[in-house]
């Protein structure tokens, strides 16, 4: 028999991921505000920056703040984990950056928020990558426009404007059977209306900016992880299946399944990404 306690949301939302702090019994999490940590000894730093203990390096990376409001929108979402940085511009890079090579492409909705239509339309050319704008209402185009170099699907819950919502199954359904991430901008919706992962999203996306932040004071932007894609059945993955030389030719999926897309976000692509304190 367990003995576990099912809590709602209203509950997650203000208590997920917290616990009174260790050191002085603050019952709100302290904002800890200091770039680095110390090591116990040389054995303890050595295991946190090989990935073989979670623990706090640097706020670039992880921060103890951070890592509550990680954990909170997670299980609001109800993925396996989160990775935090500045925007939510900023989150959907995030998201597109392990997946994405030079010559490679996203098939987006054509209903997305304006400063995202420039984001894939024109930012993402930089890098080499890029945008397939398609109507989601149209499956027939959707299928019709991935190809052997997309390497995700990309779209709102509800679009900002217009309040549009998609047919997340459908989509689900097609970005499965073509064996792509489904990548979900969650930010007009909030977990509290819709929750994109049990309806096949593999990524979440929010711009905390908004109704995460209730009270319009702070910018930022998450990237939740379902832990439920397979990374390695294909060879489209490699940042994810293949050996990371970054990290002496560790493999993230194969060392971390489920939460190798939260890693390989923390300790590799949180490198050019700001942290949100
Ligand atoms: C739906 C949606 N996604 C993403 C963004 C971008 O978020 P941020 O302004 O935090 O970069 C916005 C901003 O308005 C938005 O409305």
């Amino acid at each position: 028999m367990t003995n576990e306690t099912t809590y709602g949301f209203d509950t997650l939302q203000i208590h997920a991921g917290a616990r009174p702090d260790p050191a002085t019994g603050s019952r709100q999490t302290p904002i800890y505000q200091s770039t680095a940590f110390v090591f116990r000894d040389a054995d303890h730093a050595a295991a946190l920056f090989n990935l073989q203990e979670v623990g706090y390096i640097y706020s670039r990376l992880t921060n103890p703040t951070v890592a509550v409001l990680q954990e909170r929108i997670a299980t609001l979402e109800g993925g396996v984990g989160a990775v935090c940085c500045s925007s939510g511009h900023a989150a959907q890079i995030m998201a597109l950056f392990p997946l994405m090579q030079p010559g490679r492409n996203v098939v987006v909705s054509t209903r997305l928020y304006g400063g995202s239509i420039t984001q894939f339309s024109q930012t993402i050319k930089r890098f080499g990558w890029g945008a397939k704008f398609v109507d989601f209402d149209d499956l027939d185009a959707v299928k019709a426009a991935i190809d052997d170099d997309t390497r995700a699907v990309f779209c709102e819950s509800i679009a900002n404007p217009g309040g549009y919502i998609t047919d997340l199954p459908a989509i689900s359904a097609l970005s499965d059977e073509a064996g792509l991430p489904l990548i979900v901008d969650n930010t007009s919706a909030s977990a509290y209306l819709c929750r994109p992962i049990e309806h096949g999203a593999t990524l979440v996306v929010n711009s905390t900016t908004k109704v995460l932040t209730g009270n319009g004071t702070v910018t930022g932007g998450c990237v939740v992880d379902s832990g439920k894609f397979d990374w390695s059945a294909s060879d489209k993955f490699p940042s994810l299946s293949a050996p990371e030389p970054a990290y002496h030719g560790l493999k993230f999926h194969e060392t971390f399944g489920p939460l190798a897309f939260t890693f390989h976000g923390i300790a590799y692509v949180s490198a050019f990404m700001s942290s949100i304190l």
